[in-house]
């Protein structure tokens, strides 16, 4: 509950559904990634990697957090897309 999540500017609302995933996919991977991954550390920003380097993180940080490999999937799809537009701004 300390995350700032909902302070920072959402990105979901500029992630163009030209990406790997969209739509509720991409929604539910946002969802994942806010709840799962910021009980060790704060959230971190999608642009921190490039896009290329999202999946292999969330391989290994789905360990840490539990993730199913669809979840894991689901998130790295979403981080990929997300970085790829924070890195566009
Ligand atoms: C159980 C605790 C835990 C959970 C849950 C967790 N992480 Fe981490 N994370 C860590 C630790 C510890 C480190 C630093 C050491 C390392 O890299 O293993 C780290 C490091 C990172 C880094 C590198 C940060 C940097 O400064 O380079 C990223 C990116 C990251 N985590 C993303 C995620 C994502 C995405 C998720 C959700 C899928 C997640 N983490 C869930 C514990 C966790």
């Amino acid at each position: 509950m300390t995350a700032p999540a909902a302070a920072g500017p959402a990105p979901t609302g500029t992630i163009s559904p030209a990406g790997l995933a969209s739509g509720p996919r991409l929604e539910q991977g946002r969802a994942l990634f806010s709840a799962r991954c910021q009980s060790c550390h704060a959230l971190p920003e999608p642009g921190r990697l490039s896009p290329e380097a999202w999946p292999g993180e969330v391989r290994g940080m789905s360990r840490k957090s539990g993730l199913s490999a669809e979840q894991t999937t689901l998130v790295a799809e979403y981080l990929t897309v997300a970085s790829r537009e924070a890195r566009r701004r």
